[in-house]
């Protein structure tokens, strides 16, 4: 049996006791995890079936607990007040969850949903006259995370992005170039193209107050950029050619990926032709100054410009081409906008506008916004001042780890010495990003998050490690059949109950879009397996049967914390 066939063999009779004994059909109601101090494996709450059946959530929970047959599976069933609890013979509770998870693998936990959707997933979306900073690692690694949940549910996944890569900003940068690069290069420069094109807007931004012509400058280069300019256009495609080879690094060592790239230069000509259309309609106005507007008023918003009386394009001119392009390229089921929670307001207005376009597929959309990530004052510094940008940051964490691994005499030779550093520095970023409620604002305590003990990246990989050496010094690799007679102790039940809690919390941190449910669980794995293994005898149990079942649930929560960091981007690491 596996664990997902209890959960719908426990409903699915529940259900038809209540229809039987309450003439009451359909029953909403799930399993749910009891709380710390019931011995049980899994409870169901009896509030809903209550009110749909007409009566106390507490005569229905006894009604169950009363009528509720007896499977070779289940020890028993015990109402308490309003909450059924189901306790598994420890037999089959071993079986079902060490089997399930051997034979899953990394896989294991993983639940298709009902029916399979397209989501397309947009994260990161960085501006091109940057490098990415602290913002886009939170971006990246939730948007990671949510593709690798909806990904396990079975649903098709398109990680998508957007670069703004036009527009004024960009002009700054390319003004800074123009007038301060004196031909050099990335390459001349020995530094990333993403940094060095950051240099010139800073210069830019730097120069403007003593030379305001500048922004005159950018101006103009802006509107030969749009008329198509061959010398523009020329130094744009350099510039851009350098940022986006930087980004591909910073990208691929983050393990980010994307399978749509839209570029705003693009698609700001298709938003141009749907705001044209929604002139044509009568959904858009134009103004005596020649500029396109909305007003939303009557929504809760505010006029919102869709186009510049000089008739050029503004920021959410783009954003109507971009959506456009999802859906006549992919028609996805539903399209999630991973951007930080100060764009709230400009998805509330994009939003509306598609509707009032007439594009029936705008409710498929859905903003997902996160908060804010601050640095420790003066602890992140490098030569040039704070750390803000993502590649300094990660280098930072490598260095760190490699720090903390000295000092906890980690020994790992050459070259795999910087791979598990770099493993473990984003591994405790990614966790500590993790862990915390998108909604939430984080504070980043770089030391704390490279602890080994706690809720860190490098407890989840030292625990995974330390499982794996077990089972390379027991020379085997349990399989899906193996003896598992003799475990019984409470450590050994209370691991075997946070595998079988796994394969739901997957699913409500995909449902909910929201991996900290996986994260913390992830914790709770990995504590309930060191807790085991501090009480209890593996390689050298009493007896070799139970060696044998030890070494598989062991394996078996590997596996567990193996599919978990995978889902999170955290990489498991086989020595520590
Ligand atoms: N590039 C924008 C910024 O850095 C974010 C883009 C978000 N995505 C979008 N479809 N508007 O602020």
């Amino acid at each position: 049996m596996k664990i997902q066939d209890l959960d719908r063999i426990i409903l699915d009779e529940i259900r038809a006791i209540i229809g039987r004994e309450f003439k009451c059909p359909t029953v909403e109601i799930d399993v749910s995890i009891p709380p710390e101090n019931v011995d049980a494996e899994l409870a169901v709450a009896c509030f809903p079936a209550a009110k749909q059946a007409r009566c106390s959530p507490g005569k229905i929970a006894s009604t169950v607990a009363a009528r509720f047959g007896q499977p070779e599976w289940l020890d028993n069933v015990k109402a308490a007040g309003p909450y059924l609890n189901f306790r598994l013979k420890p037999d089959a509770l071993f079986r079902m969850v060490i089997d399930q998870s051997l034979s899953e693998r990394k896989r294991f936990g993983h639940t298709p949903d009902r029916e399979s959707r397209t989501v397309l997933v947009e994260y990161s979306s960085p501006n091109t006259n940057k490098p990415l900073h602290l913002g886009h690692i939170r971006n990246n690694v939730l948007g990671m995370a949510i593709i690798n949940l909806l990904t396990a549910r079975g649903h098709r996944v398109i990680p998508a992005t957007i670069l703004n890569d036009r527009g004024i900003h960009i002009c700054k940068a390319m003004v800074g170039y123009r007038r301060f690069g004196n031909g050099r290069t990335p390459d001349s420069e020995g530094l990333k193209g993403d940094h060095f094109v950051g240099r010139f807007y800073v210069a830019f931004e730097r120069e403007i107050q003593a030379h305001p012509e500048l922004m005159d400058e950018a101006r103009d280069m802006l509107r030969d950029w749009e008329s198509g300019d061959p010398e523009v256009r020329n130094l744009w495609s350099r510039m851009n050619g350098w940022v986006a080879g930087g980004f591909d690094r910073t990208y691929r060592r983050m393990g980010s990926r994307f399978e749509l790239v839209q570029y705003e230069s693009e698609t700001y000509s298709l938003g141009r032709k749907v705001v044209e259309q929604g002139l044509a309609d009568g959904v858009l106005q134009r103004r005596d100054d020649g500029s396109v507007r909305i007003d939303l008023s009557d929504f809760g918003l505010d006029e919102k410009i869709m186009l510049r009386a000089d008739g050029t394009s503004v920021y959410i001119t783009q954003d109507l081409g971009v959506a456009v392009e999802r859906f006549q390229k992919f028609n996805p089921d539903r399209v999630i906008y991973i951007v930080g929670s100060e764009q709230i307001y400009h998805f509330r207005v994009l939003f509306e506008v598609l509707k009032r376009l007439g594009y029936g597929w705008a409710d498929r959309c859905r903003h997902l916004s996160y908060g804010m990530v601050y640095l420790p004052e003066g602890k992140m510094k490098s030569r040039e001042g704070k750390v803000v940008d993502a590649d300094q940051l990660m280098d930072r964490m490598r260095d760190m780890a490699l720090e903390v691994m000295q000092s906890s005499a980690i020994e790992i030779e050459g070259a795999d010495r910087l791979e598990t550093a770099e493993a473990i520095g984003l591994g405790a970023i990614k966790y500590f990003i993790l862990k915390v409620n998108p909604m939430k604002d984080i504070h980043f305590d770089p030391r704390a998050s490279l602890a080994f003990e706690g809720a860190t990246g490098a407890y989840l990989q030292y625990t995974y490690a330390r499982i794996q050496s077990m089972l390379r010094k027991a020379g085997c690799r349990p399989e899906p059949g193996e003896n598992v007679g003799g475990l019984e102790s409470p450590e050994e039940i209370a691991l075997a109950r946070s595998l079988l809690w796994y394969p739901n919390t997957l699913r409500d941190s995909a449902e909910e879009l929201n991996p900290s449910k996986t994260a913390g669980y992830l914790f709770e794995m990995a504590r309930n397996f060191n807790t085991f293994y501090h009480k209890h005898r593996v390689l050298d149990a009493a007896c070799p049967t139970l060696r044998t079942a030890r070494l598989a649930l062991s394996a078996a929560a590997a596996n567990g914390l193996e599919s978990g960091m995978s889902i999170l981007g955290i990489q498991p690491l086989h020595r520590m």
